[in-house]
């Protein structure tokens, strides 16, 4: 029967089974796992299994997806014990005949594999992850030569899907920690020749919360699906603040920047 359902789309070349994790904060129940069969074809992600669940098997099953091709981030969770994007993951890659999936951790849920990503948004605000001038009206473009752009090329590829914080063993430990994603974005507004912000973001990088929080395990980069590697842009924001620039810098007295609230009371 679920074979009938995909005739024309491919050979069916194997069945796995997805063990999935349901939660649904608002029935007042614990978290279980539920298993279903799905037949795969060449070509299908996890992302496509959860689909044909949802479609053929268990219409209540909630996952979060948009592009479907590694763009919008928005398909995050843990594909046997490692985050990735279930649109990117090939089933038959995996080599498994069980597949798990679980929600990102380090985030409260919404219901079964959708995290509530508020915490990752809010954080990455606090950085102001924007160009910061100190004139009002710009007179001309802002320059910038192809080895300025370098400084921090590799972490304008970060697609804000959270992963490195799902990841992050500190994050786990310390509710209102900045994380990898943020601090990382941090560095790439400073060292951005046409950046004038450093001041205004100083109050939450250099926090009890911010960089020196990190421990460096490095499961952040291990996880990222952009090649960002958000524990090298940790480093090198310490590197900053601990340089002569810092001293510089600190000339100027910093402006407060914006307070951070943890969602759970915790300070
Ligand atoms: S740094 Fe990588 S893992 Fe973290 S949010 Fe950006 S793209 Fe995702
Ligand atoms: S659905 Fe957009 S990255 Fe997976």
């Amino acid at each position: 029967m679920q074979e009938l359902a995909l005739k024309g789309f491919g050979e069916v070349l194997k069945t796995v089974t997805f063990r999935v994790r349901r939660y649904d904060p608002e029935k007042r129940e614990l978290p279980k796992y539920m298993e279903y069969k799905v037949p795969v074809q060449m070509g299908m992600t996890v992302l496509d299994g959860i689909l044909y669940i949802k479609e053929h098997l268990d219409h209540s099953v909630s996952a979060r997806y948009s592009c479907r091709m590694g763009i919008c981030g928005s398909c995050g969770m843990i594909i046997n014990g490692k985050e990735q994007l279930a649109c990117q993951t090939q089933i038959l890659e995996l080599n498994k005949d069980l597949i798990k999936v679980d929600p990102m951790g380090n985030y409260p849920i919404v219901k079964d594999l959708v995290p509530d990503l508020s915490k990752l948004f809010r954080n990455h605000e606090s950085v102001k992850p924007y160009i910061i001038r100190e004139e009002e009206e710009p007179k001309s473009e802002f320059l910038q030569t192809p080895e300025q752009r370098e400084e921090y090329a590799m972490f304008t590829d970060c697609i804000l899907c959270g992963m490195c914080l799902s990841a992050c063993p500190t994050n786990a430990t310390d509710e209102l920690y900045l994380g990898p994603q943020s601090l990382a974005q941090g560095y790439r507004y400073i060292t951005d020749n046409r950046d004038m912000g450093f001041n205004e973001r100083l109050n939450v990088l250099d926090s009890k919360h911010g960089v020196w929080r990190c421990h460096f395990s490095g499961a952040c980069s291990e996880v990222c699906p952009k090649g960002v590697d958000p524990a090298l842009g940790v480093q090198l924001l310490r590197q900053l603040l601990a340089s002569n620039s810092f001293v510089k810098y600190k000339q100027k007295e910093a402006t407060k920047g914006p307070e951070r609230k943890s969602v759970s009371g915790v300070s």
